[in-house]
């Protein structure tokens, strides 16, 4: 529709028919299947303008949006079609690794490519709007929803927005719509730093370190052109987000230049009565309109209130016009007044679901997600008998040439379907690869398998008994308790090697998922004791949604690779890293710590006034006395098949002028005896400032492929750009002094070729 039309329309509605736009509501109100019924009267939405509501969500699946929307047009008077928008979070049918693996690729291009896959089963399931990415940066293990962010780190965390939001709506702007799907990008702002760990709880933090470290990745979306932004449920500086004016109209919309749409996280409208910012319902809704809040996601309070909040003067049809207008142009650019359906099509959902470039595409990012943590005398890659010279792995280290090992695979998630994460909801459960599975289909593995135990116990979770209750999970009786321990031990006591598949229960992470024991649940631990005792080779493959403590693992085990939650084939990755037919390739987005009593935990904090050498026993430093400062694993760190050694970092000039640039780089050399990847990692140190400056900053990646043996020189440019950063008068910019450079696998590397910046 021209634009000038879409004014016409938006000038033609009645005040009804446009607060109707601002509404989102839960499928069930709008008679969609397999969505909860009985919400309505809650929300307090009158029948007049739920006939005329502007959006709902999670309403997915070809026929039923079809069939919603058009209802919804046979009662609607303005006729606007309805938006559908959905958690598609990290796949569609096809389910990739959780977007904290994803972090680990270090491949920002991996996930435009996953994304705009997404994008095309999205389409054909009737979804037209994503609430995904979310930028949300992480530092605290304790909170569930770190599953969801790419990391700890505020460089890699905007090149992987950036890639996501370009991704899901590759082909949105082109003639002839039904490509891409709006992206959404999440959750504004700094909602990954609740104090404690603790999901929705305060953040409070200065305005230097929320612009310094956790604004950028948002900002990346906004540049990337993402056509919706989140609220956050949580308060910045005191004030909640959803009724923050400051970041809404200040830094979002006049300082970024965003001019799609706002929407409220669930319900957060509401909630500023529960923060005691706002007396009532209305407030609420003031509140957040003032704020710049243009959607309310299902509560009642734009739709009880704003008509009276603009009667009385308080609010201007202005106001609501330009909220209206966002919307009708969101809706307008998707195309759907053209076709209210858009992509959704049955025979398209046929077609385009768990394609096989999809399900390849899911198997090459388990794998580029996968880290390696422990490799004990290269104990991995394993022999499965059947590889041909080729394949077999020249650092294989038994000696036992094509000799397959006798495995048994022991542990609960040895043959999990849905280890895939919390918001996989709609994700294809029954197309999940498991372990066993992908042994099953090896020819000539030998292997046994059996759980051993379950995952989850009373003790790990306080909701268990309720889910049971419920009839969503299970308790096992004695009797299959100690059937399953013994057949696990009796395996253990007849294997060469022992793969024990454990890890986090998915309902332990994700939303309302926050813990203070970052352990493996249930009897896991005791099973990887006991079959140690058992086998003289053990692999852990471990199945988690956020890092947890593995101090006790790394001491057990001689290999262990952290999977995260793999996705739809994981268990094919699995199979094939494990028996070398590819090595995994993830270096970690998050740093792993030693203890609980050590979050936050990240690579690039402040070196404090009395930092500490880690040896001097001296109390007076920023020390623990009863634990190293350092984490267990580093941000950054993995290892592979092959080994590599870093040489001195090098730079073609020792000053840097201006806007000029300099070129700094390092030899890699592959010094093992098969070929792989690299992801070099460029570290810089500010080493005096206006204010302080972390000890490092990640500022580039390359990842570097290399021969069995072979050298290459991998180069950076520095830019003055990269040096940039809030100094004292809150000014963002590069002040001349002395820095320092280093090239490193990991972020353990202490940057020390020097420039200065004149
Ligand atoms: C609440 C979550 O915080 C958010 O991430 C999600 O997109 C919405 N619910 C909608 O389901």
């Amino acid at each position: 529709m021209k634009e000038e039309k879409l004014r016409e329309l938006l000038n033609s509605l009645s005040m009804t028919e446009k607060i109707g736009q601002l509404i989102q509501v839960p499928g069930n109100m709008l008679n969609a299947e397999g969505q909860e019924l009985g919400v309505r009267d809650e929300l307090g939405i009158g029948e007049e303008l739920l006939k005329n509501v502007g959006s709902t969500l999670n309403v997915v699946g070809a026929d039923q949006v079809r069939r919603v929307q058009e209802e919804y047009l046979k009662r609607s008077s303005a006729k606007i079609p309805l938006l559908f928008m959905a958690d598609i979070i990290y796949g569609f049918r096809t389910v990739y690794p959780i977007p904290l693996a994803l972090g680990c690729s270090f491949e920002p291009e991996l996930l435009h490519r996953l994304c705009a896959a997404t994008a095309q089963e999205s389409v054909a399931g009737g979804a037209q709007v994503t609430f995904s990415p979310m930028g949300d940066l992480v530092r605290d293990a304790r909170w569930g929803r770190c599953l969801e962010s790419n990391g700890e780190d505020p460089y890699m965390n905007a090149e992987y927005v950036k890639a996501c939001v370009e991704g899901f709506q590759e082909g949105l702007s082109e003639e002839g719509a039904g490509k891409g799907i709006a992206s959404c990008v999440k959750h504004f702002a700094a909602y990954g730093a609740p104090e404690g760990g603790r999901d929705y709880n305060t953040v409070d933090m200065s305005e230097r370190r929320l612009r310094q470290d956790y604004l950028p990745s948002y900002r990346a979306g906004v540049e990337a052109g993402c056509e919706m932004i989140m609220t956050s449920f949580n308060t910045v500086d005191g004030i909640p987000s959803t009724g923050n004016r400051w970041l809404m109209r200040d830094v979002l919309r006049k300082e970024w230049g965003f001019e799609g749409v706002v929407i409220t996280d669930y319900a957060a409208i509401a909630e500023l009565i529960a923060h005691g910012v706002a007396k009532d319902k209305k407030e609420a809704a003031y509140l957040a309109m003032e704020a710049g809040v243009d959607i309310d996601m299902c509560t009642g309070c734009y739709a009880g209130s704003l008509e009276e909040l603009i009667k009385e003067g308080r609010l201007s049809e202005e106001q609501l016009d330009e909220a209206v207008w966002r919307i009708l142009r969101l809706k307008n650019k998707l195309g759907l007044f053209e076709d209210p359906f858009r992509g959704a099509d049955a025979a398209a959902e046929q077609e385009v679901f768990l394609k096989k470039e999809f399900r390849a595409l899911a198997k090459e990012a388990a794998v580029k997600c996968s880290v390696l943590l422990e490799n004990k005398e290269n104990l991995l890659p394993l022999s499965s008998g059947t590889q041909t010279g080729a394949e077999k792995s020249a650092e294989c280290m038994d000696g036992t040439a094509g000799k397959a090992d006798k495995i048994a695979l022991i542990g609960p998630f040895a043959d999990r379907k849905d280890a895939l994460g919390m918001w996989a909801i709609h994700g294809d459960r029954s197309a999940v690869v498991t372990i066993r599975q992908a042994f099953s289909e090896t020819p000539g593995l030998d292997f046994a398998w059996t759980e051993g135990c379950e995952a989850l116990l009373p003790e790990d979770y306080a909701d268990l008994p309720a889910l049971v209750e419920r009839g969503e999970r299970s308790y096992w009786s004695g009797e299959k308790r100690e059937k399953e321990w013994n057949r696990a031990m009796a395996l253990a006591d007849g294997a060469d090697v022992a793969v024990l598949a454990i890890g986090e229960d998915t309902v332990q992470g994700g939303e309302g998922g926050s813990r203070t024991k970052l352990t493996i649940p249930g009897d896991q631990m005791k099973l990887l004791r006991e079959v140690r005792k058992r086998v003289s080779k053990v692999v852990v493959v471990l199945f988690a949604g956020r890092p947890l403590v593995l101090d006790e693992v790394k001491e057990l085990a001689d290999a262990v690779l952290l999977v995260w939650y793999p996705g739809t084939e994981g268990g094919t990755a699995i199979r094939d890293m494990l028996f070398g037919r590819c090595e995994p390739q993830g270096r970690l987005s998050m740093s792993l710590p030693r203890s609980v009593g050590q979050l936050p935990l990240y690579y690039n904090s402040f070196s404090t006034g009395r930092p500490y050498d880690g040896k001097t026993p001296n109390r007076f430093f920023s020390r623990y006395t009863d634990c190293p400062n350092t984490p267990l694993y580093p941000y950054g760190y993995g290892l592979s098949y092959h080994s590599a050694s870093y040489g001195q970092t090098q730079l073609d000039s020792r000053t840097m002028k201006g806007q000029e640039s300099i070129t700094v780089w390092a030899d890699v050399t592959n010094t093992g005896s098969r070929d792989g990847v690299e992801t070099a990692q460029l570290y810089l140190q500010d080493v005096t400032g206006s204010v302080v400056r972390p000890v490092k900053e990640l500022k580039a990646v390359k990842k570097v492929f290399l021969k069995a043996g072979e050298t290459k020189r991998v180069s950076f440019v520095i830019t003055e750009e990269m040096l940039r950063f809030y100094g004292k008068d809150m000014q963002y910019r590069a002040e001349p002094g002395l820095f320092r450079a280093g090239i490193f696998p990991d972020s353990s590397g202490k940057p020390e070729t020097e420039f200065e910046l004149i």
